[in-house]
């Protein structure tokens, strides 16, 4: 297709399924080597299958993104296969919906866990092949739900502000070594998070109607809508945009 991301390796956390899969495919489109890290192992394997076929560099390494052997063998996995990664999307993640009060400690560890820690176990894993290399681009998945609150989603929202602010301390820490860090916001998005997602706040009596949804946002985001703003960011297009939060989400940010 293009050629933004000629010559680069990346690696797409969460990227087997929704926004992470749409990423691996418009990165593998645009030149890049892709390693997908993911724990689903069949959904990973069969996209890292089809690019391949198709003549693409993608390969699929398992980890659960919240434990740091796995992240580091799965990181290992990817530099042996596809050498030195130089872009890294740190997409995985989940959600945990439910009131405040019935939510327990456990559900407090698990989704800082997955959502918070993966992308320092991630970041600490491939920040310093870039600091060799002496460049690097590292996008973070944030959310709306970073600035903006939803009913049920307390635990959930502290983690993407965690996030949020994650992105924008390594750009500060970096910059001065060549690295960019930026985080990314979409706004509701139709994959199987955002369907669950919907599903369990209509469950609670939260309006995420299709009307409410297009009164917030137009429509529903696509996963592609997600993929061309993390390719940008990944690519050397942004090479002056660093430390920021680009929102995806057709203006529900803006009222
Ligand atoms: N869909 C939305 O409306 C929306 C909105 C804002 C932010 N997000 C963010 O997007 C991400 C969710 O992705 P999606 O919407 O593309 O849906 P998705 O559920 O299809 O993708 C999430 C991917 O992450 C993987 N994953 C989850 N936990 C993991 C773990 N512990 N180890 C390894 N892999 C793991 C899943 O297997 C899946 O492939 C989250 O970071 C979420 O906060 C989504």
């Amino acid at each position: 297709m293009g050629d933004r991301l000629k010559g680069k390796v990346a690696i797409v956390s969460g990227g087997a399924t929704g926004c992470g899969a749409a990423a691996v495919r418009l990165f593998a489109a645009e030149g890049a080597a892709v390693g997908i890290i993911d724990r689903n192992v069949q959904a990973g394997q069969a996209l890292a299958f089809e690019l391949a076929s198709l003549g693409k560099r993608v390969v699929f390494a398992t980890a659960d993104v919240s434990q740091k052997d796995q992240v580091n063998a799965a990181v290992a996995n990817v530099k042996a296969s596809l050498g030195p990664v130089n872009v890294l999307f740190n997409h995985a993640g989940t959600i945990v919906i439910k009131p405040f009060l019935e939510t327990e400690e456990e559900d407090w560890d698990f989704l800082f866990d997955v959502n918070v820690k993966s992308m320092y176990l991630m970041t600490r894993a491939v920040l310093p092949m870039m600091l060799q290399a002496g460049k690097g681009a590292i996008v973070c998945t944030s959310s709306i739900s970073a600035v903006y609150a939803t009913p049920n989603e307390v635990l959930y929202d502290a983690t993407k502000g965690a996030c949020h602010m994650f992105a924008r301390a390594i750009a500060v820490e970096f910059r001065d070594r060549g690295i960019r860090c930026n985080a990314i916001c979409p706004g509701f998005i139709e994959t199987p998070h955002g369907l669950r997602e919907v599903k369990e706040l209509t469950a609670l009596g939260v309006d995420v109607s299709e009307a409410a949804l297009k009164a917030a946002q137009g429509r529903f985001g696509q996963p592609e809508d997600i993929a061309r703003a993390a390719l940008y960011l990944a690519s050397d297009d942004a090479e002056f945009v660093n430390g920021t939060q680009l929102f995806v989400d057709n203006a529900f940010s803006a009222v």
